[in-house]
Formats: C-alpha cells, structure tokens, sequence
C-alpha cells in the first residue's frame, strides 16, 4: 500500500512532468519547421532566379504610382469613386503570362489587394473588390488560370496596411484618408485571414504570399503585435508548400520562408531601405523598371536592357532572385517599354540563362564590373564592364576549361600562384559577357 507522504511525492512528480511537457510542447508549438514540400518550393524558387513582379490596383486610372491616396492625402470615400471607373477592356491574362514567360522569369507576384485597400478578386469579405467594377471579372482569378496553364508559378502580394478601411489601425502613412477613432484590429485581423483563407483555397497552388506594410508600425513607432505568427500557420496550414515573405525591411521572423530586400541586392544597401543582415533562408531583391511600382504616367525613366541584365546577374552573384516589377496601364496593357525590355531580356535568357537559373552566389566579385555564379563544378564569369580586358582572380581549383558563352573563342589562361590569369574582348554593347570557367573540383 502507498503511504500518504508518498503519494504526495509521486504527485508532485507527475505535476512536475506534466509541466515539463507543457512547456517542450508549447516551444515546439512555437518553432516552425518548414514542411518538406516547403524546403521543395525554397529550392526551386531558388532555382528560378528571376520573377515579375505586378503592381495593378485601381490607383493605375489615376496613373500617379500606387501611393497617391496617403500622398495626396485623399479621402477614403473619394477616392473609391476610382473603382467606378475602372475598366480594363485590354486586359488578357494570357498575353500578360505569355510576355512574362518569354522574358526567362519563372514567376509572378500579383497585387491582390494594395495598401489602399481595393480587392483584385471577388472577395467576399468586402465589396471594395473588382466585381462591384464595370469590369466585373475576377482579375486574380484569371491570372492564376493562365499561370496554371502556362505553368508558371503565381505568387500573391498581400498588403497589411489599408488607408480605406476603418478598423486598421493607421500607422504612419494613411493618416488623412479615413477615420482614425474606430479603429478595430481583432477585427481587422480577422477580416484579413478570411481573404487569405479565400486565397488560398480557391485559385490552386499559390507560390508564395508576399506581405508588405509591417513598417506602417515598424521599428521606429509604438511596439505594435501584427500575430504574425498565427497568420503565418493559418496560410502554411492551408498549402504546406507556399512560402512567404515579408517586405519588413528587418531579419526574417519565425515563420517566414524567403527574405526579401527592397530595392537593394542583398548586401547592399543603397536605397536605405535593405540595411538588415542577410540570413540563410532563400533571397529576394525586388526592383522597379522604372521608377514608381504602379503605373505612373510620368515615370518614363526605364532601366535599359543592359541594365537590367546586369542588375539581374549581380542578384544572381549574391545568390538571390530578382523580382522585376512592371506597372500595368489602367486599360489592361502592359507598357510598351515593359513589353521591349521582357522581351530583350528573354533573348539574352534564351542565350546565357544557364549561367543564372539553379546557380549559387560565386565568391569573387570585382566591385559592380564583375560577379560570379556556380553550378557545380562550373563557374560563371558575368563581366558587366565592357571596358574590363585582363582577368586576375583567386582559383583554388585545378582550371579544365574557359569558355565564352557567346561562342568566341577560349582565351589562353594561365594560372599561377592560385590565381586564375587571361585576357578578354568584350564588345562595347555588351550586357553580360558570360564566362563558363569549368574548374576540377566543385568548393562545397
Ligand atoms: C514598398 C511600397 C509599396 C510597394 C513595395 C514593393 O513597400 O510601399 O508600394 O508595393 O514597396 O516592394
């Protein structure tokens, strides 16, 4: 028989045991661990190296960029008489799907719904969406059809913020829009997990969901909890496989699968807005064409081919991806410089993509002339300086070959002392003159 004082202490043991399972249950309830379809989605998002970014809301009939309600100060209700006059009679997600494929990348990011607050598919959740539009078709929805048949990833950029609805509470930008003294975020959380739910499960495979507006209370304001975390499980919940990413600026946070950088290749940090360490989860650098991310009629500042082709490699050397954005007009077209450069930049894929797609960062890099990226045992040379003519670089492995992508002849190299020695002739229109350096042995 047990004696009492023994059966208190056995108590107080499985008391003490209990709480130690709490307690690892609740730490591995915290901790996320991608799925193994997710790490399959990383790799191959980090084997695609290059997408196109969207930015289509019913701010393109303003044609002032996607910021214009906040920064023009515009009321809510007014600004809203937008969505009446939205009517993209060109609109063809085919050929939009068709352009975009043929300039190499391998996948989209579509603005579902920007930070004023207007819904690109038919959300049931609010009639601020373009089904109350006299165009009345599911814009998102016709977008992913023609991503799924065309067999390109579809990724969605969700914003966190929303100058329109009252119950967000404004942050430091919509502060002229709306009311401000109703603000309701449980309701506004639950209002957004229902759209992502919507999302998620009725347009197929979904990439990735994109977030961007955490910075609307960022580091700099009043501690704000977004519960980022439940949302995150809630979409991870829905399809294992779909990654996110949040354009916060800051080091990635539990629950996120990409990291992304603003206007910046990882590293850099020139438009001041990507100063956070670069991690090891998969990279992605966004990028503007042109200037403004929605479409802005005055905005005819386009990067050249050339340039982006270089921008594209230098993201490429730091092991990133690139997401180039275009602004699609009001009437449904994308812009004719946007068409020329996906195309120009699809013929230059066409030649030298296997120097981009499945590569790692390479280690060498010679300021913004020269990058390298890796395959294996073959390194790729990217000279992005026409005037570069001698090569002098580290090569702690044997050399078997070096050969021009573009055909010309194999230069005579020597390597000496662990450098790797030859002299080159880029053409002055050169892009990219593309080196495949086949080496004996492979770093890693
Ligand atoms: C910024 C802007 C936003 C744009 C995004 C794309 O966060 O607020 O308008 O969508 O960058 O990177």
């Amino acid at each position: 028989m047990l004696n009492f004082r023994k059966l208190i202490h056995m108590k107080k043991t499985i008391a003490l045991l209990a709480g130690v399972a709490l307690a690892v249950n609740s730490l591995w309830a915290q901790h996320y661990v991608p799925t193994p379809e997710n790490i399959q989605s990383r790799q191959e998002f980090s084997n695609s190296r290059f997408g196109i970014f969207l930015h289509w809301g019913i701010y393109s009939t303003f044609a002032q960029g996607e910021w214009f309600m906040t920064n023009a100060n515009i009321n809510a209700k007014e600004y809203a008489k937008a969505a009446n006059a939205f009517y993209p009679h060109d609109f063809d997600a085919n050929e939009w799907v068709s352009a975009i494929k043929a300039s190499g990348a391998k996948y989209i990011c579509f603005t579902t719904r920007h930070h004023d607050g207007f819904s690109m598919w038919n959300t049931k959740q609010s009639d601020y969406n373009i089904m109350n539009t006299p165009y009345g078709k599911d814009i998102v929805g016709q977008l992913a059809d023609a991503c799924h048949r065309q067999n390109i990833n579809l990724h969605l950029y969700y914003s966190h913020i929303d100058w329109t609805r009252e119950d967000y509470p404004a942050g430091v930008t919509g502060r002229h829009t709306k009311r401000l003294d109703k603000a309701d975020w449980p309701s506004y959380y639950a209002f957004m997990n229902r759209q992502l739910e919507e999302l998620l499960t009725n347009y197929g495979k979904i990439g990735a969901i994109w977030f961007d507006g955490w910075w609307d209370h960022g580091k700099d304001s009043i501690p704000f909890d977004w519960q980022l975390d439940e949302q995150y499980r809630l979409i991870h919940r829905l399809q294992p496989a779909c990654l996110i990413g949040n354009n916060h600026h800051v080091t990635p946070y539990e629950g996120e699968d990409i990291q992304i950088f603003e206007r910046d290749v990882p590293g850099e940090n020139k438009a001041g807005l990507s100063g956070q360490d670069v991690g090891t989860l998969p990279l992605e650098t966004c990028q503007t064409m042109n200037g403004m991310w929605g479409y802005k009629i005055v905005d005819q500042n386009y990067k050249s081919a050339a340039e982006l082709i270089r921008l594209l490699a230098r993201t490429a050397g730091k092991g990133a991806n690139l997401l180039l954005n275009v602004g699609p007009q009001p009437d449904g077209n994308l812009p004719q410089t946007a068409l020329e450069r996906l195309a120009e930049m699809g013929e230059w894929m066409k030649k030298y993509g296997e120097s981009i797609y499945g590569t790692v960062g390479g280690d060498y890099t010679l300021g913004e002339d020269i990058v390298t990226t890796r395959k294996g045992k073959t390194l790729y040379l990217h000279i992005l300086n026409p005037k570069i003519r001698t090569i002098d670089m580290p090569m702690a492995y044997g050399v078997k070959e070096v050969t021009p992508l573009n055909g010309d002849e194999s230069p005579l190299y020597k390597c000496v002392r662990g450098r790797l020695q030859f002299e080159v002739n880029v053409p002055d229109d050169s892009a990219d003159y593309v080196i495949a350096i086949k080496m004996k042995k492979a770093p890693f």
